[in-house]
């Protein structure tokens, strides 16, 4: 790709789309070309993101652009599905952060991705200690045989239990050849909580917590750009481990 790469980015009204919204207008290597919102349709960028100069108005659907770019998507997952198709028809690399689809939705969005040849990661964290931490757990699951997960989310959060602590259950049971549901989960959505998970170990006469906190949705920017920076590399894959984009 040459020049700045171009983004459309949905849920640019939101909690977590903003703070990735800020961090794509101050990388000199991206072009914000588009926000996607619901409520919000209408309104101007700079309207809802205080201190930021932009006049791009905010739609309902995929902007029309005679070019290619990337979506970048933090909404929820119904109209994500959706606009992930749309896009990756048009010949758009998908970057999709939004959480909560199905095993079904999964499997479609990844054989669009396939079938048009264009670059999709479907990140449930971006944020790097949450991709240490999954590291951490995959070590700890070679000397440990019990353990249990506890996550807790602002009450906003849609799905429950979070897509982080699905994908680490997941970890777990796969390197302990288990069904992913013999892990418990359990699910906390409280006011004062941004997004916490925590892996307990259990063993005779000691545990050990690997844990990992967000307590600014900024935790989440640098994943995000990571991503929008190395998808054109994938193309015809829809890549659901950070670590390929960031260990690129
Ligand atoms: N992968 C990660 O690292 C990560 C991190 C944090 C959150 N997430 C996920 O990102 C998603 C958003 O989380 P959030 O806390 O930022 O949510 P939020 O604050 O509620 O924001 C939701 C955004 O989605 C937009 N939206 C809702 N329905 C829509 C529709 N039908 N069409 C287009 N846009 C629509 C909203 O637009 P309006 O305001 O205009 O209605 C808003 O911009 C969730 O799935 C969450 O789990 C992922």
């Amino acid at each position: 790709m040459t020049g700045p790469i171009r983004v459309v980015l949905a849920g640019a009204s939101g909690r977590t789309g903003r703070e990735v919204g800020k961090a794509i207008l101050e990388s000199p290597d991206m072009e914000l070309v588009g926000a996607i919102g619901h409520r919000q349709a209408g309104k101007s960028v700079d309207a809802i993101w205080p201190g930021v100069k932009s006049e791009i108005i905010i739609t309902r659907e995929l902007p029309l652009c005679d070019y290619p770019a990337i979506l970048v998507d933090f909404t929820e997952p119904g109209s994500a599905f959706q606009r992930v198709l749309e896009a990756a028809a048009q010949g758009w690399h998908v970057v999709i952060g939004t959480t909560g689809f199905t095993a079904d939705q999964i499997d479609m969005m990844a054989r669009q991705v396939a079938d048009h040849g264009v670059g999709g990661a479907l990140i449930a964290n971006f944020s790097l200690g949450a991709w240490l931490l999954e590291r951490l757990v995959k070590e700890a699951a070679q000397y440990f045989t019990d353990a249990e997960l506890v996550e807790a989310h602002h009450p906003h959060k849609r799905d429950r239990p979070s897509g982080t602590a699905k994908r680490i259950a997941s970890t777990l049971a796969s390197s302990w050849g288990k069904p992913d549901d013999e892990i418990p989960v359990h699910a906390m959505r409280l006011p004062g909580m941004v997004a916490h998970q925590a892996v307990i170990f259990g063993a005779p006469g000691q545990i050990l917590t690997v844990r990992h906190d967000v307590h600014d949705r900024s935790a989440y920017t640098t994943g995000a750009l990571q991503a929008i920076r190395h998808i054109d590399r994938f193309p015809g894959r829809l890549i659901q481990d950070l670590g390929e984009l960031v260990e690129h």
